[in-house]
């Protein structure tokens, strides 16, 4: 079989390194790929995650039997849809599916209309009216733009003055542009952020462990918001009785209201959990991997993930129990100095080698580029040192123990990846 896997961060690096140990999997592609994934996999640097008619045509021409869309841009813009026309599988769902990530108006509508634990809301397409009602309600508050905004669209407002801002910035300054013609507000809830992403194929919901991000770019989740700074897996404080009620109350209604909405959805869904006094409460909803979950949850994996993915695209998948590798596995990303503003490119890395000869260490790439037999920095997330351990105090110290091998300059990364996890089994 031949897969194409589009994207090119950290995420698609995983995703290609688990296909790759699939058996049924001769070749896979990806588009564009990064530095990292071009020493495994055919890239095409050239083909963009948005260039839906691009990635279509590759895919005709190389005649792959199933493609792998990693981040949402491109699902939101319908390249599932696009790829179906042509009968080519895909993993990912349709545009319309695709609305639960790429618009939190559709995505808190349709959970109230399910009956899916959310916090209350209410939707504003004018700042003065958004202004007035965070005026009754008081701080702190959440203020969300209604489309994409690369994980930067949220606001957690603690004073009106920055609510304020939030709400003028979104709707007047449009500094995500049409995303924010519609702003979402809703109630500030408190308690412990989780990830829980499962396999969807229409009825069939296969769940993968528990995993904790940590979004913000400082240690003690201090500093502004990224797109992850580092993940880990499984959750020690996600029980039996936790999942279960994820599962009921959370994917069994979501596929519920789909099928009533007509909407098939063949593809990860990815629940962004608050868990309050152990009722989970959904933050938002993803409708592709995590990235930096995904790293973890590749290495742990046992179970092949070829099958899996293509059975989801096929309409095959049956109800079946994932294996998992015993202990814990975590990812710490290494990000440019001054990401997630602006940061310099084109600088050498090094270390890698080093790091790689660690036992249990995979380095997977996000913003790096391969010239000349050297590795440079390419983006704002660079790498994702990711280990294994037998548990999570293990896990930390080999993780970490790999990070310290790897240099360039201004390089930044987390030093309290797992930090929840280990707390709660201290
Ligand atoms: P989202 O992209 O909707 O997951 O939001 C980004 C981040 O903002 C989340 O990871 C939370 O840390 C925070 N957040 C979002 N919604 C809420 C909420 N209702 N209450 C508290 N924090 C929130
Ligand atoms: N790790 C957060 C995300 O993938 O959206």
């Amino acid at each position: 079989m031949k897969v194409l896997v589009v994207g090119g961060g950290g995420r698609e690096h995983a995703l290609v390194w688990a296909l790759k140990r699939s058996k049924d999997v001769k070749e896979v592609l990806c588009a564009p790929g990064n530095g990292g994934i071009s020493r495994i996999a055919k890239i095409f640097p050239d083909i963009k995650s948005e260039d839906i008619s691009g990635i279509k045509e590759l895919a005709k021409k190389e005649k792959v039997d199933l493609v792998v869309v990693g981040p949402e841009n491109p699902l939101a813009l319908g390249i599932a849809d696009e790829l179906e026309k042509e009968k080519i599988p895909v993993f990912g769902p349709s545009k319309e599916a695709s609305l639960l990530e790429s618009s939190k108006v559709f995505s808190k509508t349709f959970m109230k209309k399910y009956d899916i634990p959310t916090a209350d809301f209410r939707v504003f397409d004018d700042p003065v009216s958004a202004i007035k009602f965070v005026e009754e309600k008081g701080t702190p508050i959440v203020i969300k733009a209604d489309g994409l905004a690369q994980g930067k669209g949220v606001y957690v407002a603690h004073t009106l003055e920055s609510a304020g801002e939030a709400i003028s910035e979104i709707m007047v300054k449009k500094k995500f542009g049409s995303s924010g013609n519609r702003i979402v507000i809703e109630e500030y809830l408190e308690g412990e952020e989780l990830s829980y992403i499962a396999i969807i194929s229409d009825e069939v919901i296969i769940p993968l462990l528990a995993s904790q991000d940590h979004k913000r770019l400082n240690d003690n989740d201090t500093g502004p918001n990224t797109g992850g700074m580092g993940a880990y897996a499984p959750v020690p404080f996600v029980s039996e009785k936790l999942e279960k009620k994820i599962i009921n109350k959370i994917f069994k209604r979501v596929l519920k209201g789909l099928k009533k909405e007509g909407i098939k959805y063949r593809g990860v869904l990815y629940a962004g959990l608050m868990i309050v006094r152990d009722e989970p409460f959904v933050l938002e909803f993803n409708v592709r991997f995590g990235d930096p979950e995904t790293q973890p949850l590749m290495l742990l994996m046992k179970s092949e993930l070829f099958p899996i993915l293509y059975n989801s695209a096929t309409g095959n998948l049956r109800e079946e129990k994932i294996e998992w590798k015993e202990g814990s596995s975590m990812c710490v990303v290494m990000a440019s100095q001054g990401y997630p503003g602006e940061y310099k490119k084109g600088l050498e890395i090094n270390g890698l080698e080093e790091a790689e000869k660690e036992e249990d260490i995979v380095v997977f790439h996000a913003g790096t580029e391969f010239k000349n037999g050297k590795f440079y920095t390419a983006g704002g997330r660079v790498l994702g040192v990711t280990g294994t351990g037998k548990d999570l105090k293990e896990t930390y110290e080999k993780t970490y123990s790999a990070v310290k091998k790897i240099t360039w300059e201004g390089f930044h990364y987390r030093k309290d990846i797992g930090m929840r996890g280990l707390k709660f089994l201290s």
